[in-house]
């Protein structure tokens, strides 16, 4: 396993295996790596020659200062895991080396930005759009892969690699989870151990409200999820809502769509957790 922090000597790297017709699989990261993240190298490993990973906490996509500062670090534990797991390339560059210029781009995504995360955190998505379109010109792999976690980040990275031409097959793979049902989080090591265990009932509400589906109406299990947790101290629902998921805009009755998705961003204490789950009607 290589550890490269330069664009110039990645792509001369990956030119070198590409004339060796080696397929090339990207997993971007921003550290602090959990199983979750370890599940997403797998797959790359799995279904490619050369597995690059890249970490890169990524400043654009802040929208808060303290959240950026206070984002979890853990290079050397990261490149321990990534050596074990049978990574081939880590991409850790500077911010310097990401931004050598202010990137100026603005992205127009449409209505499926103006949800829920896009609503909530504004800019955030042109700056994953900026940092993971920098990666992909960088890197140019066939296939690269998102946990399901980020729902809406996936959508947007779809809609993004049409509009810019990347030819790369965008996979997402599925949420993994701690034996509590928490799902795993760079942001879980943030987290009070007494925090840590309360967080387990929000996949548990999650997956309580998906039993009353289709009796209660659309708007009677939003409402239950957000005061189930509300009702608890140390919880605060930023959003919860019920979702078309091909386009992310609310449903209002379960006939409208097929597998509709509740998707969630809950503050436990101070800690800005996310998460999904797909209702079956
Ligand atoms: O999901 C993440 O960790 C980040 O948003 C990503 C895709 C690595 C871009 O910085």
């Amino acid at each position: 396993m290589r550890v490269i922090n330069s664009v110039k000597e990645l792509k001369r790297h990956l030119s070198e295996e590409r004339k060796k017709d080696k397929s090339i699989g990207l997993v971007p990261t921003m550290g602090a790596l959990h199983e979750g993240h370890i599940s997403l190298v797998e797959q790359c490993i799995a279904d490619n020659e050369i597995c690059v990973v890249s970490i890169f906490v990524n400043p654009t996509q802040f929208n808060d200062k303290n959240d950026f500062a206070s984002y979890p670090r853990t290079p050397e534990k990261d490149y321990a895991m990534l050596e074990e797991a049978g990574c081939d390339y880590i991409f850790a560059p500077s911010e310097e080396e990401m931004y050598p210029e202010p990137d100026m781009r603005v992205f127009d995504f449409g209505s499926i930005t103006d949800v829920m995360e896009g609503a909530y955190r504004p800019g955030h998505f042109n700056g994953v759009a900026q940092v993971v379109s920098k990666l992909f010109y960088a890197v140019e792999p066939c296939k690269a892969y998102f946990g399901e976690k980020d729902f809406q980040q996936i959508a947007v990275i779809r809609v993004m690699v049409k509009q810019l031409d990347i030819p790369v097959e965008i996979i997402a793979c599925p949420i993994l989870r701690e034996s509590t049902g928490l799902a795993m989080s760079s942001r879980n090591t943030r987290l009070t151990p007494e925090q840590h265990q309360k967080a387990s009932l929000i996949a548990h509400t999650l997956k309580e409200s998906a039993t009353f589906v289709p009796g209660k109406k659309v708007h009677e299990v939003i409402d239950y999820v957000i005061n189930a947790l509300n009702n608890e101290p140390v919880f605060r629902v930023e959003y919860f809502d019920i979702v078309n998921r091909d386009t992310l805009q609310s449903i209002h009755n379960w006939t409208e769509t097929t597998d509709p998705i509740g998707c969630i961003a809950v503050y436990c204490g101070e800690v800005r957790l996310i998460d999904n789950i797909t209702y079956k009607n």
